[in-house]
């Protein structure tokens, strides 16, 4: 009977917690938060739930904060505000990912509102275009390869200290490939820019990382021959062959060069 009366008690106070929180969704303030005021894109009656559950995946996808997008006034976000330019390119970027999604279906011959895999030879719903997709936890989605590129117009040694600063940043994350082949694409964009400097650095520093990289001493050997030192080249290419005795284009370059 103690235990009944105990239990209706309890549920009474869980009861009265939830009423109270009902009024004050937004979590922690004792006021409840003003309505909506300012959507354009979303149904004006959109839930706040619902809104802050889009926007929390805003966060996420951009890697950045609320006020990433939402102008702060007097030490508060004010959410309904258009003061900043990002949350005007935020509702235009949430056009665009939906617009991509009404027009993916039938560029994949995928009908939209099938199950996500196929079935009896029939193709699955085609995948849901997000803003992750593109922006991988930043707000401006760039690659490596172009943002470590860009640095290095002031010198191959921004390029590189560029790289590392992002590589102890970001490194495990979604942001950035920081495979074996980024520094390479890098270096080749170096050699293809007449910079067989730049290329050397970036290689040297792929070879920490990865010192069991056969194509990354085989693209030293052309930032070497792009040098005019055949020399050098053939040790790299004697690296290269001693890491991966099947590569069959270190071979070719081998017995080219030793040729000539
Ligand atoms: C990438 C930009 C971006 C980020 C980050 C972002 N928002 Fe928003 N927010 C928007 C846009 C755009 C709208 C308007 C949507 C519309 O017009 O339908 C909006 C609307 C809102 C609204 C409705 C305002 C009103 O009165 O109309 C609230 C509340 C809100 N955001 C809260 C948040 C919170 C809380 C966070 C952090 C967890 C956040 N936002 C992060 C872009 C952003
Ligand atoms: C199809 C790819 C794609 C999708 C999907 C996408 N974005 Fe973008 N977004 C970009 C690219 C690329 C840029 C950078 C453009 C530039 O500045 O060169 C960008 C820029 C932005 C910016 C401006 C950043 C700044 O500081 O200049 C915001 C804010 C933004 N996106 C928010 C979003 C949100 C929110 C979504 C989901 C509703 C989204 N984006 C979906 C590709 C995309």
């Amino acid at each position: 009977m103690k235990r009944v009366s105990y239990g209706i008690a309890l549920g009474i106070v869980l009861l009265a917690g939830l009423l109270a929180s009902a009024q004050t969704p937004a979590g922690g303030g004792q006021q409840a938060p003003p309505p909506m005021t300012n959507l354009q894109v979303w149904p004006k009656d959109t839930s706040r739930a619902v809104v802050l559950q889009f926007m929390n995946a805003f966060d996420d996808s951009l890697g950045v904060q609320c006020n990433y997008c939402h102008v702060e006034q007097g030490g508060r976000l004010d959410f309904a505000s258009d003061e900043k330019r990002e949350k005007k390119v935020a509702r235009q970027m949430i056009l665009l990912r939906d617009s991509i999604n009404v027009v993916l279906p039938a560029i994949v011959g995928k009908p939209a509102g099938a199950g996500p895999t196929s079935v009896n030879g029939q193709p699955g719903a085609p995948v849901r275009v997000l803003c992750s997709s593109c922006h991988r936890g930043l707000p401006i989605p760039r690659s490596l390869a172009d943002v470590v590129t860009d640095a290095a117009a002031s010198g191959g040694a921004a390029g590189l200290a560029k790289y590392k600063e992002l590589r102890t940043q970001y490194y495990g994350g979604q942001q950035y490939d920081f495979t074996e082949n980024a520094l390479l694409g890098i270096a080749q964009r170096a050699i293809t820019a007449k910079n067989p400097d730049d290329a050397l650095a970036y290689l040297q520093t792929n070879l920490e990382y990865y010192p069991k990289s056969a194509r990354t001493y085989l693209a030293m050997a052309q930032a070497r021959s792009a040098k005019g030192d055949k020399q050098a080249a053939i040790k790299d290419l004697e690296k290269a062959l001693e890491l991966d005795p099947n590569n069959a284009q270190v071979k070719g370059q081998l017995q080219q060069l030793r040729g000539q």
